[in-house]
């Protein structure tokens, strides 16, 4: 077994460390992609994974209807990896009724023409005097403090607050959320299933209680939140099934929030530790929509999109890869090379704006990056506007990060005033 920059290579396998290798994972994608475009890893759960490190790989293997999300061909792979639950590493898809993220085409296509409307630029738009007014009422409250934790008192309640809002998700059972979210998205939890069956059972109660709203025939305007929504298109043209509806709600709810939390919390530590480009930013405010594209490039929250498996042999990076494997794209490290991004490691807000991965590409393209846009370029805008002078309470290495799949902060302990 050989050492490379701390990676055991065993054969042709290389363990990949979960959690420590999110600290400081860059060196880490960069040795990666210097052994070429495919990679074959060994995730922390044991598992065979084909990694994607290179831009136009990457680009390759997510517009190709061969690299499947669908059960069939994840179930084949699950088998080859001897594992029998759901093993992705990346629970936001592991539901087990059909959501976005474990379909193809057709049933991919059906799920997300009936949420894709309420989404589109448009209607997100319609949302901005609230998340302004979100923000500005969450930075009065820090009026005359010394100090704050920016994702307890800032990123975390504009993330949740508007995802609840969307969904429909009353205000009284969101307390219960963060728990439940950060434990179903930490692989090996002890208490991972449980959270994620409490968050599940909340969801389906929910929906349960909707329904009975829009089949007592509650005018649908009386409630007009996304949830209510695909109740009602159930009931029109059955386009959802019972599980379908729950385990949509479920993907939205976890991937609508702890994103955007880790956006808001990456972009806030970026410009305290690059206080040039804070200035920056300060003197030219336009430039806030390419400063948030350049967080995402240099320090996105997601690292890696969820598991595809190949339908059949597949050739591609100068090696075949067998059906019935896993494939993962690693994003955060795509969004660094070089042949894309000049000088990658720099965090520069003037870069050219150029499309980045950190939404993905593909039929499986984010569907919240409009929302996910929104809350951070108004927050970020807003906050340094508000505390120009803000800086770190501790030292970078002391910061707690999450222990989940999304690269966030747990806290964001800083210090206003001089
Ligand atoms: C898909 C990133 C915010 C909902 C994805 C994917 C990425 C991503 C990389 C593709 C996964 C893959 O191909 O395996 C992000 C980032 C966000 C963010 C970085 C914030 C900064 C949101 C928000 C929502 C959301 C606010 C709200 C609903 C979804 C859904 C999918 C998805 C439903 C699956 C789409 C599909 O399979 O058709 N996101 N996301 N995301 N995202 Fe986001």
């Amino acid at each position: 077994m050989n050492q490379v920059n701390g990676l055991h290579v065993d054969g042709e396998l290389i363990d990949v460390p979960n959690f420590e290798a999110m600290l400081n994972p860059h060196p880490l994608y960069a040795e990666l992609a210097a052994m070429g475009p495919v990679v074959r890893l060994r995730t922390h759960l044991g598992v065979e994974v084909y990694g994607i490190t290179q831009w136009d790989t990457a680009i390759a293997v997510l517009r190709d209807a061969r690299f499947s999300k669908s059960s069939i061909n994840m179930q084949e792979a699950l088998k080859k990896s001897g594992l029998s639950g759901p093993g992705s590493g990346f629970p936001i898809s592991g539901a087990k009724s059909g959501n976005l993220l474990n379909t193809d085409p057709p049933d991919h296509t059906r799920l997300r023409n009936l949420v894709n409307m309420a989404f589109s630029p448009r209607r997100i738009e319609l949302l901005r005097l609230r998340v302004e007014a979100l923000v500005d009422d969450l930075l009065s409250r820090l009026v005359g403090r010394e100090d704050a934790d920016m994702i307890g008192e800032f990123a975390y309640p504009i993330g949740i607050t508007m995802i609840c809002e969307l969904l429909g998700v009353p205000d009284d059972s969101r307390s219960n959320f963060r728990d439940w979210a950060t434990k179903a998205m930490s692989p090996g939890h002890a208490d991972q299933q449980q959270s994620l069956n409490l968050l599940m059972q909340y969801l389906a109660d929910l929906i349960a209680a909707k329904r009975k709203l829009v089949d007592d025939g509650a005018a649908p305007d009386a409630q007009p939140d996304v949830l209510s929504a695909m109740i009602a298109a159930r009931l029109t043209n059955d386009a959802l099934t019972e599980d379908e509806l729950v385990s949509m709600s479920y993907l939205m709810l976890i991937a609508g929030h702890e994103t955007t939390v880790g956006l808001i919390g990456n972009a806030l530590l970026q410009f305290m530790q690059h206080p040039e480009q804070m200035t920056r930013l300060a003197g030219q405010p336009d430039l806030i929509k390419q400063a948030i594209e350049e967080v995402l490039r240099y320090d996105g929250p997601v690292h890696r999109t969820t598991m595809r498996a190949t339908a059949e042999d597949v050739d591609i990076g100068g090696l075949t890869i067998p059906r019935g494997s896993f494939v993962q794209v690693l994003i955060a490290g795509c969004n660094r090379d070089a042949v894309r991004f000049p000088d990658p490691d720099r965090f520069d807000i003037s870069r050219k704006p150029s499309q980045n991965l950190a939404f993905g590409y593909g039929a499986h393209f984010c569907l919240g990056l409009h929302l996910a846009r929104l809350e951070a370029q108004t927050g970020i805008t807003r906050a340094l506007k508000a505390h120009p002078e803000m800086r770190l309470a501790c030292s970078p290495e002391d910061i707690p990060w999450a222990r989940t799949v999304i690269r966030a902060p747990a806290r964001l302990p800083v210090r206003f005033g001089r």
